[in-house]
């Protein structure tokens, strides 16, 4: 019998209405003392105290003839165990004649418990403690289950009030509560920047990662993660407005150099602009992406600039300039780069400026450069230089004309300039003249 109850792990003891042992067997790892020092002792002597007053207790609840559970730890050779003690009492012929308790060891069943304990504390810890709003949101009636302190936070609420909180009471837009239920219960999920609306009735800008879950009586869920990016917002809002006013300083500043040659020579600063003009449409004709168009008209806007080493009275010479004369102007492009290597622009400003009267079959200048030693953007301000250069008036000879213009590019298309922006220009510049029957493609 007694290996019979050892090998179910228990341990049992019989004790007489003296509460004194007369039988103890078990498994002698769950023992302080062995268990046949029991026998014959009261359990005050070989029971610690506090194990001896659960005993009493015990006894006295199952005095009525009912068995009573009892838990109770020890350390045994430094090691904490737990077990669970039933002790009934036994009755012959109506009168009490002693107890019996029969005890099963539940260290290991106790341990994992105190473990998901753990964990759950931790975990729950986490959730009350994580700077972002969690919370588990009912699809059908936008009831919030579940939520942390942050969420309500976030919202403007305390946590006794946002409990009573419908989720759709806090979008500002209807329609985007609507965008986020279909999509992610089409999705699974969704990532997303939204409005909301905080108690006091302003507005949040929220990020939002939403999880759909359906349970087994198919329920829908959405389980939520909201951070408050308002101030990131506003941050971005402030930069992007910041970047705005730096663009329009930058593009003032530019514009101002290029007005500096009206000093210098009327007709430059307006060729300049004009010639800026024509390089976005051909940009725009030739699809070229909106930063490389930028770079090409900021060094339109200042393509001539070296022009300003250049004496005013060969500027505005009206009779044919000399060698020696045309030979200073040939060096405007290198005198333009000069001034404008120091700056750091975005874009190869300098380089185009430097290479603009260069020509496919190496007879331009200052370099004599061919075909791809020429950069596209050069080559395009090139295209719209010549155009706009022959279109309009010089002081030693009248303006020659759009017509004529067209012709040169037509005539050159491919050996002086590139073919790709020649057929551009002839598109853009037909256009400008079928438009109003003139020849004003240009916008000064
Ligand atoms: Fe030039």
């Amino acid at each position: 019998m007694e290996a019979l109850l050892n090998s179910l792990g228990e341990l049992v003891f019989v004790l007489d209405k003296e509460h004194r042992f007369v039988f103890a067997t078990g498994p002698p790892s769950a023992f302080l003392i062995p268990p046949e020092k029991f026998v014959g002792e009261k359990i005050d002597k070989v029971v610690p105290e506090y194990l001896v007053n659960l005993y009493y207790k015990a006894f006295q609840q199952c005095s009525q003839k009912r068995p009573v559970e009892y838990e109770y730890e020890l350390t045994i050779k430094g090691e904490k165990r737990y077990f669970v003690g039933t002790l009934s009492c036994i009755y012959i012929d109506g009168k009490l004649n002693g107890t019996v308790v029969v005890a099963k060891e539940i260290t290991e069943r106790k341990k994992a418990v105190q473990e998901l304990l753990r964990l759950e504390t931790r975990y729950y810890n986490l959730f009350r403690s994580v700077p972002v709003g969690i919370c588990v949101v009912r699809m059908d009636t936008w009831e919030i289950l579940e939520f942390n302190p942050k969420t309500a936070e976030i919202f403007g609420y305390s946590v006794d009030e946002f409990k009573n909180i419908k989720i759709d009471a806090l979008y500002v837009d209807p329609d985007e509560l609507k965008e986020v239920t279909s999509k992610l219960v089409s999705d699974g999920e969704v990532n997303i920047d939204l409005r909301m609306r905080r108690r006091d009735g302003t507005t949040i800008h929220v990020k939002m990662l939403a999880k759909h879950r359906e349970d087994d009586s198919g329920n829908h869920f959405m389980e939520i993660v909201f951070q408050d990016i308002t101030k990131i917002k506003e941050l971005e809002q402030a930069l992007r407005e910041n970047l705005n006013r730096m663009e329009v300083l930058f593009e003032d500043i530019v514009l101002a150099l290029s007005k500096i040659m009206r000093f210098k020579d009327l007709y430059t600063d307006l060729h300049q602009r004009r010639v800026a003009d024509l390089t976005n449409l051909l940009s725009q004709k030739l699809n070229l992406d909106e930063e490389t168009a930028r770079g090409i008209y900021i060094a339109a806007l200042l393509h001539d600039i070296g022009k300003i080493a250049v004496p005013s009275d060969i500027l505005s010479k009206p009779t044919k300039l000399t060698d020696i004369e045309f030979e200073l102007i040939k060096r405007h492009p290198i005198v333009g780069y000069e001034i404008l290597r120091e700056v750091d622009f975005p874009w190869p400003v300098a380089e185009i400026v430097l290479q603009h009267h260069e020509r496919l079959d190496g007879s331009g200048y200052p370099y004599g450069l061919r075909d791809d030693e020429i950069m596209m953007e050069a080559r395009i301000l090139a295209v719209a230089d010549v155009v706009e250069a022959m279109s309009s008036h010089r002081p030693y000879r009248p303006a020659l004309g759009l017509f004529a213009a067209l012709d040169e590019l037509s005539k050159n298309r491919g050996k002086l300039y590139d073919p790709y922006v020649v057929d551009a220009c002839l598109e853009v510049c037909s256009k400008g003249i079928k438009a109003d029957h003139s020849e004003s493609i240009f916008r000064f």
